[in-house]
């Protein structure tokens, strides 16, 4: 009985140093030294969806940021996140492509640490569950409008969803039912979400085939 017991205790001393090893120490050593990027490093240039969000809603996007400067769209990206924060986006979607059950296929490239060490991930958006699909690439899957219209009434363009609405984003209805423009929130939240996996990656090798 006694010989059990110490056989016991040591394994579980050993299994506990073991997962100290490998899930704290193993990291801090691999991953210290990735260098941390810069807003500016991970959207070096303007993309096209923000240049699309002035020509469709001028006058919002005029009053919201002026001209589509370099400047103005990384104003966007940080308020974009701020918002996708403070909205709780992320208990409902991670950001975060694991390397399990081909979510290559439906996701894109599996994530690498890299892509997590940079200003837009501070804290890390990784997220809680998935209760709606992983957004790490959303970026240009789908057009401005689709968002517009997602984020104003969701079951509006997938019937099923259980996604809430977000009139907020939207300017205020004046005497009609139709969708008015996004705000300034509105059009940062999609600038942001269309630039989801759209920074260069300083990698491109991924273990699983990239979607088409
Ligand atoms: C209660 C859970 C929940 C919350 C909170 C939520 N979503 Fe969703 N979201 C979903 C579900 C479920 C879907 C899939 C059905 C659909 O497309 O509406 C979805 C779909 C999406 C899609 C479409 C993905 C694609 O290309 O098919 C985007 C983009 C998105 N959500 C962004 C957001 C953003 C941004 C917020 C915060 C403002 C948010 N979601 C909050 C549940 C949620």
């Amino acid at each position: 009985m006694e010989r059990v017991r110490a056989i016991l205790l040591l394994a579980g001393v050993f299994f506990f140093a073991l997962s100290f090893a490998l899930m704290g120490v193993l990291p801090i050593v691999s991953l210290s030294d990735i260098p941390t990027q810069t807003l500016a490093e991970v959207a070096p240039v303007v993309q096209d969806s923000f240049l699309d969000l002035k020509e469709r809603w001028p006058a919002a996007f005029g009053k919201a940021f002026g001209e589509p400067t370099l400047e103005n769209y990384h104003a966007a990206l940080r308020r974009g996140r701020e918002v996708y924060i403070g909205e709780g986006c992320w208990h409902c979607h991670s950001q975060y492509v694991r390397p399990v059950s081909n979510e290559g296929l439906r996701f894109g490239p599996v994530s690498i640490a890299e892509e997590y060490q940079n200003e837009m991930q501070m804290p890390v958006l990784f997220g809680t569950r998935r209760v709606g699909p992983d957004l790490t690439r959303e970026g240009g899957k789908r057009t401005n409008d689709w968002h517009a219209a997602h984020f104003f009434d969701p079951p509006s363009v997938v019937p099923t969803s259980v996604m809430p609405r977000y009139p907020w984003l939207f300017e205020p209805v004046v005497g009609g039912i139709l969708p008015t423009p996004p705000n300034r929130d509105g059009l940062s939240l999609i600038a942001y979400v269309q630039w989801l996996g759209k920074w260069p990656r300083p990698d491109v090798e991924s273990p699983v085939q990239e979607s088409p």
